[in-house]
Formats: C-alpha cells, structure tokens, sequence
C-alpha cells in the first residue's frame, strides 16, 4: 500500500476548497490535516471546526495530526468533526495505551507520531495498539523546511521490527517529501507519504500530485 497525503497546511486557506478538489481530481489519497497548538510546536493552525469544513467538501480520508498537548481531551471532538485517522505525538502523552485505544473507540485509525531525534525504539510495545507511526522528517512546526536524511534510517529499522512482530502496522512520513527524495523515502518501506510544500507550492498543483504518485507506484 502506498498512499499520498497532501498536507494542507501549505494551501491557500482562501481558496481551500478548489485547491482540495485540485488534489482530489489528481488521485491524493488522504488529506492530511496538521493540529498546532503554540505549546507543543511554535506554530498555531486550526481546531475541530477546519476538519468539519473540510470533511463537508471532499470524500477523501481525513488524516489529523495533532501537534497538541493533552491530545487526549480532544479525540473525541476530532472523531466527531469526520476524522478517519488521527495521530497523537509519543511526546506529549503519559498514558499513550489509554490514548490509543480512545482513538480506535471512536472508530478512527490511530497513530503514534515521533519527532526527529526520538528513537523508534520507544515505540516498543505500542506496535501491538497502534495501527499506523509517522515518522516526522522534520521538526513539525511548518510546511516548507528541509528534509532530515536520518530519517530514512529509522523507517528502515521501524520496518524490520514491524515485519519481525509479523503485524499489520503502516509508516507514514511527514516532512520535507517531493520529486527528489519520495523514491528513497519509499524504499526506507514507508507506506503514506505527506507532501505540503511540494504540492501546494507547485504552479500546478494537478502535475505535482500526479508526479508524486508516479513516483509511489512505481
Ligand atoms: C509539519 C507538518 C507537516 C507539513 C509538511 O509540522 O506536520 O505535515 O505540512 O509540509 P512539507 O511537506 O512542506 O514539509
Ligand atoms: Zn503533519
């Protein structure tokens, strides 16, 4: 399985819904939808309301990540805005069994993020709740920063644990993705690939998403 995730954080907000058609039309698998808070990360976006709206105007899956402290006092607002999937940061919870299993109660496929320097060692036992990681390639914050290249490392040894444990568990990766490295970060065995910039930064958005999903099906 191989998905791409536009991130819209790096859309234009005024015209949000033509540029969410513009990736739909194009074959985006997901829209990924990027949580900030201004305590967890230096960055503010949108709440509960954002995922509503833009559940009411495209039918593809909502991808939520949330860049949140106490995540776990909102799952149930993001389930009910239409999220399909939501990800919580290893992070910032103490009790990341209790928030998993809350997140798959609401019906929801539930991730565990991690940052760049955290190891996927940390995962551990969380590979049997949880059913997707994503792996930040960057220190989440903003659309538009560089690549981290150690990044390809931890989704290779993430896979060898996940295909040892023999369980369904799939890797996204978040941060930095485009034309120029999306052929590495699939062969690392990454399986959701979350592109902002090199999407909605594009002159054509259409191509970008259609280059991109060349390039993952390849
Ligand atoms: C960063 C966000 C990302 C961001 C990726 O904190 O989690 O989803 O939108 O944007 P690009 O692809 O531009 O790095
Ligand atoms: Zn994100």
């Amino acid at each position: 399985m191989h998905l791409l995730a536009p991130s819209i954080l790096s859309a234009d907000f005024s015209k949000l819904e033509s540029q969410i058609k513009l990736v739909e039309d194009a074959g985006a698998d997901l829209i990924h939808l990027d949580v900030m808070d201004g305590h967890f990360v230096p960055n503010i976006t949108f709440g509960p309301k954002m995922v509503r709206d833009v559940n009411s105007i495209t039918n593809l899956p909502l991808d939520v990540h949330l860049m949140i402290e106490h995540p776990e006092k909102y799952i149930k607002d993001f389930a009910n805005s239409g999220a399909d999937w939501i990800s919580v940061h290893y992070e910032t919870c103490d009790h990341l069994d209790n928030v998993l299993n809350m997140i798959k109660a609401h019906g929801c496929k539930a991730g565990v993020v991690i940052n760049p320097a955290t190891s996927v060692d940390v995962l551990n036992d969380s590979l049997n709740i949880t059913d997707f990681v994503l792996l930040m390639s960057v220190n989440p914050g903003f659309g538009g920063q560089s690549f981290i290249k150690y990044s390809v490392d931890k989704a290779k040894k993430l896979r060898e644990e996940i295909n040892q444990r023999g369980n369904n568990v799939f890797i996204e990766m978040d941060g930095g993705i485009g034309i120029e490295n999306i052929i590495d970060v699939k062969e690392s065995g990454v399986n959701v690939f979350v592109c902002g910039n090199s999407i909605f930064g594009s002159t054509d958005i259409p191509a970008a998403v259609k280059q991109l999903k060349n390039l993952i099906n390849k």
